[in-house]
């Protein structure tokens, strides 16, 4: 039998992207999501295990039934202003649910995992372009649980062999072209979702958090990515360690910054309307501007995003039409 691809969290936004492109590559996949934050719709006929990373036995019983050579790891929560109130919630799920699943994978004998992780590990950079080399600083419970989480994976690579890369994702953005995958603003609480939804549905205005910032135009600046090019970033991560790369930590991102009102600019262009906002107080702990040096993902993965803010707004636009189309 051909080894499979373990994908926790497949059914979620970056998850079911990436079930695809591991698919379109021509592997194996078997999905693995507990659904509390996802549909099972999303995974379309890839096989799909319901449980928690927690579940120990269940984890080592899929892997061993699926032969399972890797795993990408995405399960997690990842609302930051949630993980300040409720830490122990964060801690539990991202820290402690990765380590029982680690030990399930090395007792199934697993020994490759790519891991989300996330550009707010740095918390606010002295330096952008922001490279792997800049301190781990994590400025939130959230980012916190991810630099435990990567600490933890050079550890089981010296004790038990597993080797990991540590993707440090920018803000993932956009859907599939076909409309099929998105990211559903139901759950999401990120900036391209809430202004779409904004606008659509006028139900709610938007918060612009600070106008007031050192950057060109005052709003805060990030690195999107194209939640595809982030999928094709794991292909080539996965293939990485199958050639025997080493234990490390690369950002994922496309190394342009854009404002908030760069997004909100480009929507409006797309939708031909205004995107309903506001202009509130700032917001504690958001970095002023953060993007990616992308010297090392090319190097190491010989990866690079494809894509750019336009490509982001009209797919995440048409995805979430044709949702209200389809009723959802
Ligand atoms: N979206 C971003 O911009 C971004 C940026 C940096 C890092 N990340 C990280 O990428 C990963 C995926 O993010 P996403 O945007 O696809 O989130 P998501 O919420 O859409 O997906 C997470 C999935 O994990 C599942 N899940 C959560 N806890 C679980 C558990 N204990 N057992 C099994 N399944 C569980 C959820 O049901 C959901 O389907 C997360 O680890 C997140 O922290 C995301």
């Amino acid at each position: 039998m051909t080894s499979s691809i373990l994908v926790t969290g497949g059914a979620g936004y970056i998850g079911s992207h990436t079930v695809r492109a591991l698919r379109e590559a021509g592997r194996r996949v078997v999905a693995y999501d507990s659904l509390e934050l996802s549909e099972p719709s999303a995974v379309g006929d890839t096989p799909l295990v319901v449980g928690d990373i927690a579940d120990h036995e269940l984890v080592e019983r899929t892997c061993r039934e699926h032969d399972v050579s890797a795993i990408v790891h995405f399960a997690a929560y990842k609302n930051v202003g949630e993980s300040m109130l409720s830490p122990g919630k964060y801690f539990r799920n991202n820290v402690d649910g990765t380590v029982r699943l680690l030990d399930a994978a090395v007792a199934a004998d697993v020994r490759q995992i790519v891991f989300s992780s996330s550009c707010s590990v740095y918390g606010t950079p002295a330096v952008v372009p922001v490279d792997e080399a800049q301190p781990v600083h994590p400025e939130s419970v959230y980012a916190e649980t991810k630099a435990m989480v990567e600490r933890v994976l050079r550890w089981y690579d010296e004790v038990h062999d597993l080797r990991s890369i540590s993707l440090r994702y920018f803000n993932a953005a956009g859907a599939s072209f076909d409309s099929a995958i998105g990211e559903d603003w139901t759950y999401a609480l990120n900036l391209i979702p809430v202004a779409i939804r904004a606008l659509l549905t006028g139900d709610q205005e938007l918060q612009v958090f600070g106008d007031d910032f050192p950057t060109p135009d005052g709003t805060c600046v990030r690195d999107y990515i194209h939640v595809d090019d982030l999928a094709a970033a794991h292909v080539a991560a996965i293939d990485h360690l199958a050639d025997g790369g080493d234990t490390t930590a690369v950002n994922v991102g496309t190394g342009v910054g854009s404002s908030v009102l760069e997004v909100l600019g480009a929507i409006e262009a797309v939708a031909g309307k205004p995107v309903p906002h506001r202009i509130v107080a700032r917001r504690a702990g958001d970095p002023v501007a953060t993007f990616s040096d992308t010297t090392r993902s090319r190097q190491l993965l010989g990866w690079r995003a494809q894509y750019g803010l336009q490509e982001i707004v009209e797919t995440a636009y048409r995805w979430h039409l044709t949702q209200l189309e389809r009723g959802s």
